[in-house]
C-alpha cells in the first residue's frame, strides 16, 4: 500500500463542487487523452457486484487495469458475508489485502458506509438501490466532452426517478449552473429526501425541478436523458404501471417537441429498445449514448485514480 490516505466515494454527497468537477475534468482528459501514467501499479482492486452488471463491473475492471492495478473480482456469494461474517470484519479482512473495493448492492448508501469504515480501503459505490454515483461522473463527462462546460446547460431526464436519476440530482446541485429538470411519471419520483439534500448541498442555489407531466417542460432543452424503465430488469408492482409511463418514451416527436438542432440524447443504459426509446434516437445523431458508456471507464479510472493514489488539482 502507498503513503496517501485512501478516500471514500459512497455518495456524491460526500464531494464539494471542486472534487466532482475535478473527477469529471479527469474523466474528459482520458477520454481525450487515454489513460497513460499507471499511477495505481503494484496496488489491488476488488470488485463486489452483488447484481448483474455489463458496464460498470467492465469498466471498473479496464480502468483499473490500465491504471496498472490488479484486480480480483467476487460474485455475489463468493464472501463469507453471505454465510453471516459482518460487514465491519469483512471491511476489515479486505483491508489488510486491497486499495479499494467497488461494491455494487442490493442495499443502500448506508449499507456501503458500513463497508467504508476500513481506514484502509478506499470503497466505491457502484449502485446502490439509492444512488449510482459513477454513473453521473460519466454522464457529466460526457456532456462537458460535448459542450465544453456544463455552466448554462439545460439536462432533461426523463422517466423513473432511479438511482440514475438520483445521482443526477446530487450532481446538478454540486455543479454550478446546470440545471436539471427530472421529469417521472406520478408515483416514480425521485425521493423528496434525494431532493431535499441536493438543495441543502448548493445552499438552496440548486437548479434542480422536478415535474410529472411532459407538457410542464420549458424546452428547448441541450440535453435529454433517460434510463430503463424496468430499473434493473425489475418490472413494478402493478401490472399496469407501463401505461403510468404513456407520453414519456423519447421518439423522434419528443426530442422535435423539446429539443432544438443541438439538443443530445443520453442513456445509461442497458436499454429496452421500443420502450423507454426508440431505435431512431438510440442509434441516431443525437445519440451520445456509446460515448457516454465510454466514459463509463474513464470516469471509472478518475475515481480509482482519486480514491486510492490521491489524485486532485
Ligand atoms: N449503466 C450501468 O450501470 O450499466 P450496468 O448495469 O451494465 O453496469
Amino acid at each position: 500500500k502507498g503513503n496517501s490516505p485512501m478516500r471514500n466515494l459512497i455518495s456524491l454527497a460526500d464531494l464539494t463542487p471542486a472534487e466532482l468537477d475535478h473527477l469529471v475534468r479527469r474523466a474528459v482528459s482520458f477520454g481525450r487523452d487515454g489513460i497513460v501514467p499507471k499511477p495505481l501499479a503494484g496496488r489491488q482492486i476488488g470488485l463486489y457486484f452483488r447484481k448483474s452488471s455489463t458496464r460498470t463491473r467492465t469498466s471498473f475492471w479496464s480502468g483499473a487495469t490500465r491504471l496498472g492495478a490488479d484486480v480480483i473480482t467476487f460474485g455475489p456469494n463468493e464472501l463469507q458475508l453471505t454465510t453471516g461474517e459482518t460487514v465491519e470484519d469483512t471491511a476489515r479482512v479486505l483491508g489488510q489485502y486491497l486499495d479499494a473495493l467497488v461494491v455494487r448492492t442490493n442495499g443502500d448508501v448506508e449499507e456501503i458506509r458500513r463497508l467504508g469504515s476500513s481506514q484502509d480501503l478506499a470503497v466505491v459505490n457502484a449502485l446502490s438501490l439509492d444512488e449510482h454515483p459513477t454513473q453521473a461522473i460519466a454522464d457529466l463527462a460526457t456532456l462537458t466532452e460535448q459542450f465544453g462546460s456544463l455552466d448554462g446547460l439545460h439536462l432533461l431526464a426523463v422517466g423513473e426517478g432511479n438511482s440514475s436519476g438520483a445521482a443526477l440530482a446530487l450532481a446538478a446541485a454540486l455543479t454550478p449552473g446546470l440545471r436539471l429538470t427530472l421529469l417521472c411519471p406520478q408515483g416514480y419520483e425521485v425521493p423528496k429526501d434525494t431532493l431535499d439534500l441536493a438543495a441543502e448541498l448548493s445552499d438552496g442555489k440548486a437548479l434542480v425541478t422536478q415535474i410529472v407531466t411532459p407538457g410542464e417542460v420549458e424546452g428547448p432543452v441541450d440535453a435529454v436523458y433517460t434510463s430503463r424503465w424496468q430499473t434493473m430488469g425489475v418490472s413494478k408492482e402493478n401490472p399496469d404501471w407501463l401505461g403510468d409511463f404513456d407520453g414519456f418514451q423519447i421518439n423522434r416527436g419528443f426530442l422535435e417537441r423539446f429539443g432544438g438542432p443541438q439538443t443530445v440524447f443520453l442513456h445509461d443504459l442497458p436499454a429496452v429498445r421500443g420502450e423507454e426509446v426508440t431505435d431512431e434516437v438510440l442509434d441516431g445523431p443525437a445519440s451520445l449514448a456509446w460515448r457516454q458508456a465510454h466514459h463509463k471507464m474513464t470516469a471509472a479510472a478518475a475515481v480509482l485514480e482519486w480514491c486510492v493514489a490521491g489524485a486532485q488539482d
